[in-house]
């Protein structure tokens, strides 16, 4: 018996701040003509003090649950890609777990910059592929805006932030995730990276003082890798799922600039039209770009039940990748979850076990010292 894993469900957050070029151009030395000719961006969503990439991933992975009406007791496995995890450890995927009540799920961060999504869909298949689960919430969410040097006009520009969240299912109908390619070249890794953080520059005051903690990007050269990858990572998940490009409905591209999109169009030799594009409302949201404009294009009728579809990425790493899939839809359940209970039962039980685990310390202290 073939197992295949469905897209069931799907949602979104952005934060409500929305910050445009002119804005923009009022704090750095940059112009809306500029940005709009060269990028295709108009605006960006910016996270507030209160929003996390934990709190936005949450309320997609909510969204998403909701939509396929399962319950989060029932999820098997959490991931969340991003590149702007909101600790080292621990994984902001955990702190979703706990936000979102799926209290008998594995949890983990998967880091591929702005191609994890594409990672993550394909290990989470392969998951429920194998029968080893039956049901997993992937994620993509990024507060870049707290990684970005705000007075980089090479950088500042293109990035966004919010959170994508799919629902991956088991089934026996032929559907779902069909093919997928990963392709990694760390030979570039220098022409996009946040240098400084991790192990081999920790946090000092030389790294605070020259900017090691923000994004740098050789702009130039990541845009040549994009244009020479998209096409073809997208014609070799075709041809892996024995699809030709006739085939396909609508392909997703990630949403780093109109320009790499329009280059990977013509390498497809396809119209714009058959391609999904809002970077212009949210510029580069990095991992969550691609859930996002599947989310958008479904929105805006472009995706029908059995659609034959393309979501191809590229980022920092280097890494590049593309998912078929074919879109599917909820699957039919029996019993209606209730999502106002589940949030609050969430929330509720997230507090008892903390207060439990000092309680227990406090008792456990005291007995040592006896
Ligand atoms: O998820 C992956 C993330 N990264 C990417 O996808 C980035 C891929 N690269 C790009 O999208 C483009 O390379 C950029 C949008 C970053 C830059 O566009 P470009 O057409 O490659 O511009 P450029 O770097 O060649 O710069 C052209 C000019 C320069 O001035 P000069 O030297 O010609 O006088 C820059 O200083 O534009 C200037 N410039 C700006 N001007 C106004 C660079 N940034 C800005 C700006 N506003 N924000």
């Amino acid at each position: 018996m073939t197992i295949y894993a469905h897209i069931t469900g799907w949602g979104m957050s952005l934060p409500d701040k929305i910050l445009t070029n002119d804005e923009m151009a009022t704090f750095v030395d940059t112009n809306d003509k500029w940005i709009r000719e060269r990028t295709g961006i108009e605006s960006r969503r910016i996270a507030s003090d209160e929003d996390t990439t934990a709190s936005l991933g949450a309320e997609a992975a909510l969204k998403a649950l909701e939509m396929a009406n399962l319950n989060p007791h029932d999820v098997d496995l959490v991931i969340v890609s991003t590149s702007s995890p909101e600790h080292i450890f621990p994984s902001t995927a955990s702190l979703v777990q706990d936000r979102i009540g799926a209290i008998n799920a594995g949890a983990f961060d998967l880091l591929a910059a702005c191609t994890g999504f594409i990672y993550a869909l394909n290990l989470a298949t392969q998951n429920i592929r194998s029968g080893s689960i039956q049901n997993a919430v992937v994620i993509g969410s990024e507060t870049l805006s707290r990684l970005i040097d705000w007075t980089d006009r090479t950088t500042c520009i293109l990035f966004g932030d919010g959170a994508g969240a799919f629902v991956l299912q088991a089934n026996e109908t032929p559907g779902g995730v069909i093919s997928s390619i990963l392709r990694s070249d760390g030979s570039g890794g220098d022409l996009l990276s946040v240098p400084a953080g991790g192990s081999k520059l920790p946090a000092s005051m030389d790294t605070i003082q020259a900017g090691k903690h923000f994004v740098q990007m050789n702009g130039r050269e990541v845009f040549r890798f994009a244009t020479r990858v998209m096409a073809r990572a997208s014609q070799e998940a075709m041809e892996k799922a024995d699809w030709n490009v006739d085939d396909v409905s609508l392909i997703i591209p990630h949403q780093a600039n109109l320009r790499i999109i329009d280059a990977a169009a013509r390498g497809l030799k396809l119209p714009l039209d058959r391609f999904a594009i809002n970077v212009q409302k949210y510029g580069n949201t990095s991992t969550a770009s691609i859930p996002l404009a599947t989310i958008e294009a479904f929105e805006e009728g472009r995706l029908q039940p059995n659609d034959k579809i393309i979501m191809v990425g590229f980022g920092a790493g280097l890494t590049w990748g593309a998912v078929a899939a074919i879109w599917s839809g909820p699957l039919p359940t029996e019993k209606p979850v209730n999502f106002t209970a589940q949030r609050l039962l969430a929330a509720i039980r997230s507090r008892i076990l903390r207060l439990y685990r000092r309680i227990e310390g406090f008792i456990w202290g005291r007995g040592k010292s006896a």
